[in-house]
């Protein structure tokens, strides 16, 4: 039985990339052979559509479980991609947001007891709000992803957010932790995402997950084809950089202790209280690391019989066709001599058969 954990993907600031986040990073660990579900905990119903579920056409949705009136595997319903499966949002989820009369702000948690041991993964897409919603959310998760976009705004609500979160911790959930801070729409011809980068990590340090979503059109084109990106188009950057980000994830979920937030968050909220400016002075930061890997210990013949996935899981996609049988991953050597070095490697039968270390000298 597979020991879950549930993560919500906020911010209150709109149109950050929490829905894309939230529909890619469920399909991804899918992919990498998790066990999922996502679930739509915002009246817009964006992750729903995206994943190609029609509210109408289905009779229970996660209004049911505010209400309380039926099971909860009732709303659990398969979708395309593999190992994911979806309770959906729906408009009506708008009423109970403002009827408070019903307002419990353990009813999500309750409903989930019951699911939540089915899968490894519980991933909850939250409103643009800090009401009802998102707080059952908070009080359900064992972990919160903080979607921030890399532009000069990007702080902006950050205090209000972490100090609901601190509140939440303190009264209704002492295990909720952040499991980080994502930097969305990263655009390399935009000198100032650079800057904000620099900012935030200055600020937040290690909060800040290593993985960054590149803006990419593929992943704002395939929610109207009522898809992952990994339906849609498999080889673009968006699809490996939210591999990338699941990978990040189940290894942080495998990792023996996740730091404190309980320690951290006063001197976040100390740091962003004047509020963070964003220099412009700072040199564009060398970016080269988040598209490569280090294979410095140099073990790669060890995934001599590995299969894809394990590649995958192991590597990254990077800008690798999955259905290829030839994959090549830059190595990044600190050396000026071996910068240009590339991993082949060669798959028969979908299993790695033999690996070669190729130099390139670049003029
Ligand atoms: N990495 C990206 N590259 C290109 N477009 C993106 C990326 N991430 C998100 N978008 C686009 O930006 C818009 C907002 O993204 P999204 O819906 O995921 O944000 P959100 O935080 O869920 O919004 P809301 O607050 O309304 O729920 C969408 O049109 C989406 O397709
Ligand atoms: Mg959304």
């Amino acid at each position: 039985m597979p020991l879950s954990k549930i993560i919500a993907i906020a911010n209150q600031k709109g149109g950050v990339g929490k829905t894309t986040t939230a529909i890619n990073l469920s399909s991804a660990l899918g992919i990498l052979e998790q066990k999922v579900l996502l679930i739509d905990a915002d009246p817009q119903a964006n992750a729903t559509s995206g994943i190609g579920i029609l509210t109408k056409n289905e009779a229970y949705s996660i209004v049911n479980l505010f209400e309380g009136d039926i099971k909860t595997q009732l709303c659990v319903l398969d979708t395309h991609s593999p190992n994911l499966k979806i309770i959906p949002g729906s408009i009506k989820l708008a009423e109970i947001e403002i009827n408070i009369k019903h307002q419990n702000l353990n009813q999500l948690k309750t409903a989930l007891e019951t699911v939540k041991n089915e899968f490894d993964f519980i991933i909850i897409d939250c409103s643009p709000s800090l009401g009802y919603l998102t707080l059952n959310s908070f009080v359900a998760a064992d972990s919160i992803i903080i979607p921030v976009q890399c532009e000069f705004y990007a702080l902006d609500g950050l205090r209000r957010l972490l100090s609901t979160i601190k509140r939440v911790k303190k009264s209704f959930n002492s295990n909720l932790t952040i499991e980080g801070i994502l930097m969305t729409m990263y655009d390399n011809r935009l000198s100032h995402n650079s800057h904000v980068i620099n900012e935030l990590k200055t600020h937040f340090k290690d909060l800040i997950l290593k993985t960054i979503i590149k803006r990419n059109v593929s992943l704002s084109e395939a929610p109207s084809f009522g898809t992952s990106v990994f339906n849609y188009k498999i080889n673009c950057e968006g699809a490996t950089n939210y591999l990338n980000l699941s990978q990040e994830i189940m290894n942080k979920k495998t990792s023996i202790k996740q730091s404190s937030l309980g320690k951290k968050i006063p001197q976040i909220l100390k740091e962003t209280e004047d509020g963070i400016s964003i220099k412009c002075s700072i040199k564009d930061e060398n970016l080269e690391t988040v598209k490569t890997f280090s294979l410095e210990d140099k073990n790669y013949y060890k995934l001599i019989g590995c299969s894809k996935n394990k590649v995958i899981s192991q590597l990254g996609l990077v800008y690798n066709y999955l259905h290829s049988d030839v994959w090549m991953y830059r190595i990044s050597y600190k050396t000026r001599l071996f910068r240009k070095n590339f991993l082949y490697i060669y798959f028969n039968k979908n299993k790695v058969d033999h690996i070669k270390l190729r130099r390139f000298k670049f003029s």
